[in-house]
């Protein structure tokens, strides 16, 4: 019997509905092929003017590991003089989005019986988005230096085609800025110019069923906060 969250999606609004962030994954190898499918259907992505800014490395097998633990050990070392290529939130963070952050991470660690202020144990637990959460394919989703932020916005559109097509194909994701903290890092394992800015990873898999951290789901803000109707 295939398990509820390995079950592949019918629709677009069951893939949607059912992609969430998957911090556990089985070591089962996704085959190549649908990787490749995956990574494909990103073409169909909209851009303005069909810029198409997307550039993604598909990392898997010995190049993930490689990747993964230079990155994981720049973050244990504590390594200094690493900056991200780009801000991800304002520094400080406003309401209400401070408290939307807040309870996100609380619940995260909340699931895992990490306490506030456990930093040792809230360390290690960082630790694993560096090496992609040990899933089977991590993508690094890299952008041209000198493109705007109309070409961000069109590669959120590109990202969220391949967490859901990964979704039709029984397979998870979890989306990762964490990722682009080492980007000199990235940059170096992968062979990758300046001219790239790191911007993103994505962590892709089969769902490890009964891990805890799986079933962290984060409550959404109601239809009628951000959406107005007119006629
Ligand atoms: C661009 C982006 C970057 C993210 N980076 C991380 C990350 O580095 N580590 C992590 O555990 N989750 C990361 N997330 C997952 C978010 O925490 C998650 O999407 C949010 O809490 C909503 O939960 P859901 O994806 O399970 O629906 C990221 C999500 C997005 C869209």
């Amino acid at each position: 019997m295939t398990h509820e969250l390995s079950k592949p999606a019918a629709d677009v609004f069951e893939a949607a509905r059912t992609r969430r962030s998957i911090r556990a994954f089985k070591a089962d190898a996704i085959p190549a092929e649908t990787l490749r499918e995956i990574v494909a259907l990103g073409r169909h992505a909209p851009s303005g003017s069909n810029i198409q800014p997307w550039r993604v490395h598909v990392l898997t097998g010995a190049t993930l590991k490689r990747v993964g633990s230079a990155i994981q050990q720049a973050f244990l070392n504590d390594e200094k003089d690493h900056k991200r290529d780009y801000n991800y939130y304002t520094e400080p963070i406003e309401e209400p989005y401070l408290a939307r952050r807040r309870a996100c991470g609380w619940g995260l660690y909340g699931t895992l019986g990490i306490g506030r202020g456990d930093h040792e144990k809230s360390k290690a637990y960082r630790a694993s988005n560096y090496v992609f959460f040990d899933a089977p394919a991590g993508l690094v989703l890299t952008i041209d230096r000198t493109l705007e932020v109309g070409s961000w916005f069109d590669y959120g559109l590109f990202a969220q085609t391949l967490m859901l097509a990964a979704r039709a194909r029984g397979l998870h994701t979890c989306a990762e800025a964490s990722i682009a903290s080492y980007p000199d890092i990235v940059r170096r394992e992968l062979g990758i110019t300046r001219d790239w800015t790191i911007m993103c990873g994505i962590a892709m898999g089969y769902a490890q069923d009964d891990a805890v951290v799986n079933t962290f789901q984060p409550e959404r803000i109601a239809l009628e906060d951000y959406a107005t109707f007119y006629d």
